[in-house]
């Protein structure tokens, strides 16, 4: 679909474009049989908010937004979600909403200033929500090119455009990855603490930060930074962990961990983070950065064992013999931070508050994969593969070698090297 000039229809959504970008055949309608998921919040309406504009609205966490903002504020604020359509997005996270007066979609691409700065002008946009980004950390090692062009260039084509029409609201999405590593005795991470990314997706944020930044010093750009941790839920592209394990465990097939599966990350429920970014945008402060941070914390091989004992497949008792045949291993990443720790006490001050509990959490994303997951984004067999590597718009399986135990060191670091070089010769394709 082309809306580069425009809405092809009231609400700029065509499900023609849907199946030609998303090369469907048809329709299939899962969208309507799911439940309408939002966050739990609400506000007083901002006076000099009106129209407000969504980068990545087609995407996870930012089309938890647009439904919460355009379902809770129906008669205060106008949302208009902006993508690009990759190869990680779906229209049937929104397409709840197409009947809806306040909710547009414009499908355009950040990188592009035409777009950006048509869709700001067409819908009169005081506010904007920049999620849009290449976000697959697995992908950034071997096709990094994108996720500098994306994550940096395109933000720094919003901002300008931004400047351009003047804009009363940035926030801009980043991640606590741009702290880089937490040990596991070092105290959570406030806003004020050095940004040392260790991996070109983190890198490529943190970049995209230091541009909001230079906007707000030099321009004035009324700009707010916030940084979350590991969001998880329903929408979310089967090639993250947790929707990734869900489906690969509903197919009957084992998950496979990258290196011994120690590492741990922070999970916080999406709806969790739509009240987070509600809260900021009522209550946060122009020129400040804020967390968004949970404490739940899990390594990837407790995560493992919590998703196979949720799914009924073993119990919470079973041994390691039942264990391994669920639980696969293949290669790590050339390098994967041991854990991420930030403080969220300056959200918390605004009122903000983690409402779900990942075992809720999980049992909700559970549920919710096993009815829809498997048809939400037409066939995913291919994302869930251990690595699997992106040409173009397609994700393609790859072939690494898979164990029953973790793998040693130095094959992994031949593997590690392999990996770099094949897919940036991809990148250049
Ligand atoms: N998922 C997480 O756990 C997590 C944690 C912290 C921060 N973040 C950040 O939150 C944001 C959203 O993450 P997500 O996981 O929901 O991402 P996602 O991959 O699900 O969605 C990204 C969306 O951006 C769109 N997009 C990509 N390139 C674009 C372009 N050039 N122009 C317009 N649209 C484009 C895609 O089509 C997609 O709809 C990202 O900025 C990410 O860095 C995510």
């Amino acid at each position: 679909m082309t809306i580069k000039s425009g809405p092809a229809s009231p609400n700029g959504v065509s499900n023609t474009s849907f199946r030609e970008t998303n090369g469907f055949l048809e329709d299939y309608a899962v969208w309507n049989e799911a439940p309408v998921l939002i966050g739990t919040t609400k506000f007083e309406p901002l006076p000099d908010v009106k129209n407000i504009m969504i980068t990545g609205g087609a995407g996870f966490i930012a089309s938890w937004l647009v439904r919460h903002l355009t379902l809770t504020y129906p008669h205060a604020y106008n949302i208009i979600s902006f993508d690009k359509l990759d190869y990680c997005s779906s229209l049937h996270n929104t397409r709840i909403l197409n009947d809806r007066r306040n909710f547009s979609f414009y499908q355009g691409d950040v990188t592009n200033p035409s777009e950006v700065v048509d869709c700001l002008e067409r819908y009169n946009i005081d506010t904007i929500f920049h999620f849009a980004a290449q976000s697959h950390v697995d992908l950034s090692f071997g096709n990094s090119y994108a996720f500098t062009h994306t994550n940096v260039y395109g933000t720094h084509v919003l901002l300008e455009s931004a400047k351009r029409v003047g804009i009363k609201r940035f926030i801009h999405v980043s991640t606590d990855e741009v702290y880089g590593e937490v040990k596991d005795d070092d105290d959570d991470l406030l806003e004020s603490s050095i940004l040392a990314p260790t991996n070109p997706y983190a890198a490529s944020k943190a970049a995209a930060e230091m541009l909001v930044h230079s906007y707000q010093k030099s321009f004035k750009l009324p700009a707010i930074i916030v940084r979350s941790n590991n969001v998880y839920g329903p929408h979310q592209y089967p090639e993250k962990i947790i929707p990734k394990f869900i489906c690969l465990l509903d197919r009957s097939k084992p998950v496979v961990l990258h290196g011994d599966g120690s590492p741990t990350r922070r999970y916080l429920y999406a709806g969790d983070a739509a009240d987070a970014f509600d809260t900021i945008l009522h209550k946060g402060q122009l020129g400040q950065i804020y967390n968004v941070g949970s404490l739940d914390e899990i390594s990837n091989l407790s995560l493992c064992h919590k998703l196979l004992v949720e799914m009924d497949i073993i119990t919470a008792e079973a041994g390691s013999a039942d264990l391994a045949r669920w639980i696969k291993y293949t290669h790590d990443r050339p390098f994967n931070d041991h854990r991420y720790a930030i403080d969220n006490t300056k959200l918390r001050q605004l009122g903000w508050e983690q409402k779900t509990s990942f075992a809720e959490g999980l049992r909700v994303t559970v549920d919710w994969y096993r009815k829809y997951g498997h048809r939400w984004w037409g066939d995913i067999t291919k994302v869930l593969s251990p690595f699997p590597v992106l040409a173009g718009r397609e994700v393609i399986s790859d072939h690494e070698p898979v164990s029953d135990h973790p793998q040693g060191g130095s094959d992994g670091q031949r593997k590690k090297r392999r990996i770099g070089e094949v897919s940036n010769d991809r990148a250049n394709e």
